[in-house]
């Protein structure tokens, strides 16, 4: 069996993402979201809020399932038994930081190969970044992120400023 993983924060998962997901989704057996739980940035959803939303949306793809990791990338994906990391690549600016984790995930494990998918233009300018800015300025999500998930990101950001 041919298995992915698609690793990231998901601080929270954004079309672009969804996008690569279901394209990896026709080019492998299964693809694991594998939800970074250690990062250094503070985010702003928990990792159960991140997880469950990815789940949310990823729900009509029955090859791809959630799970998380809090140590090396590669590591991780061999203990799931998958060849392959899949990042998605957004702009000539991600390239020299990705490739520079490529290179470090393939010293670490030559076995494992890392995948790029190119964005599809209409998400070229989104990030989980730019997504928490618009919500956070009470702008419009519609295009950014799945349906599914556009009441949860205004709602978090409506609790964030009621503390
Ligand atoms: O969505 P992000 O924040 O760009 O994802 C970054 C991620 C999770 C892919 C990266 O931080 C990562 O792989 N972290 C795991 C630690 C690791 O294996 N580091 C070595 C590669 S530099």
């Amino acid at each position: 069996m041919n298995i992915a993983v698609y690793p990231g924060s998901f601080d929270p998962v954004t079309n672009g993402h969804l996008d690569v997901v279901e394209r990896a989704a026709k080019i492998f057996d299964q693809v694991i979201v594998a939800v970074l739980c250690n990062s250094s940035k503070t985010p702003v959803f928990t990792l159960e809020e991140k997880m469950e939303m990815l789940r949310r949306v990823t729900a009509h793809l029955p090859n791809v399932t959630i799970d998380h990791f809090g140590g090396l990338l590669v590591d991780f994906a061999r203990q799931r038994g998958a060849g392959v990391i899949i990042k998605g690549l957004r702009a000539v600016s991600d390239f020299e930081y990705e490739l520079q984790m490529a290179l470090v995930n393939q010293k670490q494990d030559p076995q494992i190969e890392t995948l790029f998918l190119m964005t599809k233009s209409d998400n070229s300018f989104l990030s989980s970044s730019i997504v928490k800015e618009v919500a956070r300025l009470g702008g419009d999500l519609s295009g950014m992120v799945p349906k599914a998930i556009e009441q949860d990101i205004y709602q978090k950001f409506d609790t964030i400023k009621g503390e």
